[in-house]
């Protein structure tokens, strides 16, 4: 299986990765998560983008081709990946086309993940993640058992530096101008799937699976 989950800031799509990595057994190739990697680690990729996400916009193009480049010509997305978060500009939308054509690959789908503007900022001021595994959570929608502790692994759980309500609203300007016309972008190659995000997490994931069938 070779997918792109597409979708606004807080859309779902980290949260639907999850099952759609384990059912396919292929890596989950999330250029937000290699940015905050790196920022972790200083190495100098997050030096470059830790101004941008702070900020709430995006990493510049050249950087992060640069990094989905080497990443897809890796020995295990032979037999498949989920790219989630990339492409989100059309410059990364055509990059991606050629690295794909080099690698002589094909995509099976563009999982457009679609949630109302009001409820993502709710979403993404709610989130909290586990420092330790990397599971998310959310204070109302997805609560773990015991407050501040992730059920999973007794994690501790963290606010992400860009789900500020200021920083949130900025990236969701961002998304309806630069990333929005992917969705157009993706009809036009005749694989874009639309999938209504605003329903339990278990039925988006019956429903990306179907639409993937
Ligand atoms: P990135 O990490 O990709 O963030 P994003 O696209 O803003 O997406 P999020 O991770 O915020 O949301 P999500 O859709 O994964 O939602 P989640 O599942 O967590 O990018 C961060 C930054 O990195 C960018 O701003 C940019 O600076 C940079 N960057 C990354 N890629 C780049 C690129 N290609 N080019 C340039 N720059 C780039 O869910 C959100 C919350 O909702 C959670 O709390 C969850 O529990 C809850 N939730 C999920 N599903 C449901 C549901 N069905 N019902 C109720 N609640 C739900
Ligand atoms: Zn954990």
């Amino acid at each position: 299986m070779r997918a792109i989950l597409m979708g606004p800031p807080g859309a779902g799509k980290g949260t639907q990765a999850t099952g759609l990595i384990e059912k396919y057994q292929i890596p989950h190739i999330s250029t937000g998560d290699m940015f905050r990697a790196a920022i972790k680690t200083g190495t100098s990729l997050g030096k470059k983008a830790k101004e941008f996400m702070d900020a709430g916009s995006l990493v510049p193009d050249e950087v992060t081709i640069g990094i989905v480049a080497e990443r897809l010509a890796e020995a295990d997305c032979a037999n498949g990946f989920l790219l989630d978060g990339f492409p989100r500009t059309i410059a990364q939308a055509d990059a991606l086309d050629k690295i794909l054509v080099d690698l002589q690959m094909k995509l099976d789908g563009v999982l457009n993940i679609e949630v109302a503007e009001a409820k993502l900022i709710e979403r993404l001021t709610g989130r909290r993640i586990c420092r330790q595994c990397g599971a998310t959570y959310h204070m109302v929608f997805n609560p773990p058992s015991a407050d501040g502790v992730c059920d999973k692994c007794g994690g501790e759980l963290y606010q992400r530096s860009d789900d500020t309500l200021e920083t949130a609203k900025n990236r969701l300007d961002v998304y309806n101008l630069q990333t929005q016309p992917l969705i157009e972008y993706y009809r036009g190659q005749g694989i874009l799937k639309e999938i209504n995000g605003d329903q339990d997490i278990s039925k988006v994931l019956e429903d990306i699976l179907a639409a993937l069938e």
